[in-house]
């Protein structure tokens, strides 16, 4: 554990509405993070990856337990409470990418610098710095529809790191990159860790992402199953 905690997860259990029943995502998670870290949750498909992010992101509540990320417990925020956490200090990287389609890729990496007090002109270099680290600074003007799936997910990269925000949270973020791409981008997010200690949670089956990770926490069937640490 490196410095102090930035997330606190204790005996956390989620369940989802299923039919008439109930079905159980995430079944008594506890694991605590710290500021700094660069980590993975690892798993089949359907072992709680995406569910657990969300949590953590403020994006979906727990059924039981708590999940305390930043000092704040994510079941006991209001809407406004949660939506100034995002803002502030958390950027996400969506499985699906989540653009806006009829922007710009620099409108879709302006927009949360939009929510914040910069200027017209601090945005502006921001985001071109932020397309300058995920390589395309060569289509600032083209919109979403007109990309690649590997640059959509660099642009949906670019939107999630130019705040520099805090915390950083990747669902499958290198799903449809090459491997040249994945490698720059891994490091540029591991820079970002260095430099700025940026703390990096990823949800992946991506051996080019595992190799990378710092800490890797297996999942299995809505509860961690092993954890490992690597050397630095
Ligand atoms: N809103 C929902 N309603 C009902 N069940 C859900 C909901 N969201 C997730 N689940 C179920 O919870 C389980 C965990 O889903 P989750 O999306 O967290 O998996 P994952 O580990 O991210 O998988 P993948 O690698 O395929 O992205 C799955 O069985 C899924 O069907
Ligand atoms: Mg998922």
């Amino acid at each position: 554990m490196e410095n102090s905690a930035i997330i606190q997860i204790n005996q956390l259990i989620k369940r989802f509405p299923m039919g008439k029943g109930e079905f159980t995502a995430l079944k008594g998670i506890n694991l605590n993070f710290g500021t700094g870290e660069f980590a993975g949750l690892i798993g089949p498909s359907g072992s709680g990856k995406t569910t657990l992010l969300n949590i953590i992101g403020s994006l979906d509540t727990p059924t039981k337990g708590e999940a305390v990320v930043l000092g704040k417990s994510i079941s006991k925020l209001s809407a406004k409470e949660s939506a100034k956490l995002r803002k502030e200090s958390l950027g996400f990287i969506f499985q699906s990418y989540n653009l806006l389609q009829v922007h710009t890729v620099f409108e879709n990496v302006e927009f949360p610098l939009l929510l914040l007090d910069y200027t017209t002109l601090e945005r502006k270099k921001m985001v071109m710095d932020a397309l300058e680290w995920v390589g395309l600074t060569d289509k600032v003007k083209s919109k979403p529809p007109q990309l690649s799936g590997g640059e959509c997910q660099r642009v949906a990269i670019a939107r999630a790191m130019v705040k520099k925000p805090s915390l950083v949270l990747a669902d499958e973020p290198t799903a449809n990159l090459d491997a040249a791409n994945s490698h720059n981008i891994l490091q540029t997010m591991l820079n970002l860790n260095r430099e700025l200690k940026t703390t990096f949670i990823f949800a992946t089956h991506d051996e080019k992402v595992i190799g990378y990770l710092k800490r890797k926490i297996f999942l299995k069937d809505g509860l961690v199953d092993q954890e490992e640490w690597m050397n630095q």
